[in-house]
């Protein structure tokens, strides 16, 4: 395969013709213009099978991003989740998802869901841009820009809830969801995860490849966890800095709750206490390694937990809610000298200084670096070792996507998946 087929470059003869016929039959879009219709986009899939297979030469990239999407250019919107406003989540058409620069990606999107932090806007408490929204997702790449060599159409791939550029200084430093030049998913007009169609920024730095194979639908809605609440909740084990043979109590039932004991028990901790009075909710934290259930909230959750702990605290308290009340346990709970792991979206909490002061108590966590998180665990989904997508225990299509946020907000469901394509 010669390089002389990049865009721009020579290119034999007879391809050279071929291509302009094409293009005049509006099969291939204008020279050196990838701006192709996310929908239109039909990938090949023995094409893209076994690309992906292959190293990723820089002649091949350019010419696979651009050869293999056949174009008809019949769709110029694609659906979308979109929010109007408080309690209002509607589908609706947005414009079709077009590479704009040559680190861009559009990845069409099988599985998205619905994120707790997501219903913090459907009920008005914190504020959201109108429009797209969804940010955790995977899906299949349709198309690449020129300068994207780790992920090419075909791949299946897991976006962490976060784009970043992976070269600047603060995701060189590993915190992939503070990128000087990254944003969020399905928010101020970037494309969501709950919509068909996704425009990925600087797809090599954002995307995790995920390997070829076969994948059962429970893998797939682990690697769909892997998008935010695996990665969260294990950002609050490594905050809190949970080491084997640990106590760690993990304050939240939600999804994050969940994985943050998962988490837990994955970093070695002995005793995990888990604060919840669903016992839906209360089996899985079992089923994720907790030894131990609280229901009591408040005084009483805090009187409880210092009871089991011999007065003393736990090692380690991951604050998975975001409410004062359930930042007040962690701090009431955490041991002398140990760290609070919180990442919950913080509503009205306030941070007992007497206790960081006078119990040397600490506290560490904040918006999940999911793109640092992913590849360690996606290794461990894809050998059974952790099994996050057990969270999910709804799941709606795109049209009802309504229903998957009521389900949360009613506590019908631990976590919605919302399944977009195939
Ligand atoms: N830091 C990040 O990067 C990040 C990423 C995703 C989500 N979040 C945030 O994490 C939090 C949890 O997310 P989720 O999806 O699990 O939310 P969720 O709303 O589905 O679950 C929260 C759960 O906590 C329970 N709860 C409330 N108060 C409690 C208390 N005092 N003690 C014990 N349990 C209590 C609720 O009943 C609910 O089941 C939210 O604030 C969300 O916005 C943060
Ligand atoms: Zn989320």
């Amino acid at each position: 395969m010669s390089r002389s087929t990049r865009c721009g470059g020579r290119r034999p003869a007879r391809r050279r013709h071929l291509r302009r016929r094409r293009r005049r039959s509006g099969q291939l879009p204008d020279r050196c213009t990838p701006s192709l219709t996310a929908t239109a986009i039909l990938v090949i899939p023995t094409a893209a099978a076994s690309l992906a297979l292959r190293p990723a030469r820089r002649s091949q990239r350019a010419r696979s991003g651009q050869a293999i999407s056949i174009s008809t250019r019949k769709g110029l919107t694609v659906r979308a989740t979109l929010y109007g406003g408080p309690g209002d989540i509607t589908v609706g058409e947005r414009p079709d998802p077009r590479l704009e620069k040559p680190t861009d990606a559009v990845v069409r999107v099988t599985l998205g869901c619905v994120c707790g932090s997501d219903l913090w806007y459907y009920r008005g408490v914190n504020p959201h841009a109108l429009g797209p929204i969804g940010h955790e997702f995977v899906g299949v790449v349709e198309q690449v820009g020129a300068d994207v060599s780790t992920v090419r159409p075909g791949d299946l791939v897991v976006a962490p809830f976060t784009f970043c550029d992976g070269t600047c200084a603060n995701c060189r430093a590993g915190w992939t969801g503070n990128c000087l030049s990254g944003g969020s998913f399905g928010n101020h007009g970037v494309d969501g995860g709950q919509g068909e169609y996704v425009k990925v920024p600087y797809a090599d730095a954002t995307l995790v490849k995920v390997p070829a194979g076969d994948y059962s639908d429970a893998v797939m809605k682990s690697l769909v966890a892997l998008s935010d609440v695996m990665c969260t909740g294990h950002h609050a084990a490594v905050s809190a800095g949970v080491k084997p043979g640990d106590t760690v109590a993990v304050v939240g039932d939600g999804a994050v709750g969940l994985c943050a004991v998962i988490a837990a028990k994955r970093l070695g901790a002995e005793r995990i206490v888990s604060l919840s009075r669903n016992p839906v909710r209360q089996a899985l934290a079992r089923e994720f390694g907790a030894t131990d259930i609280v229901a009591e909230r408040g005084d009483d959750a805090t009187k409880l937990v210092m009871d089991m702990t011999g007065g003393l605290g736990v090692d380690a308290a991951l604050e998975c809610v975001g409410t004062g009340q359930s930042m007040a346990t962690a701090f009431g709970i955490a041991r002398v000298g140990s760290i609070v792991g919180a990442v919950g979206v913080p509503h009205d909490s306030t941070v007992p200084l007497q206790t960081v002061i006078f119990r040397n108590v600490g506290l560490r966590g904040g918006v999940a670096p999911a793109r640092r998180y992913i590849p360690e665990l996606l290794d461990d989904v894809l050998r059974g070792r952790i099994n996050p997508g057990l969270v999910f225990d709804y799941e709606t299509g795109l049209d009802d996507v309504k229903d998957a946020y009521d389900a949360m907000i009613d506590r019908r469901a631990t976590k919605s998946l919302v399944r977009i394509g195939a």
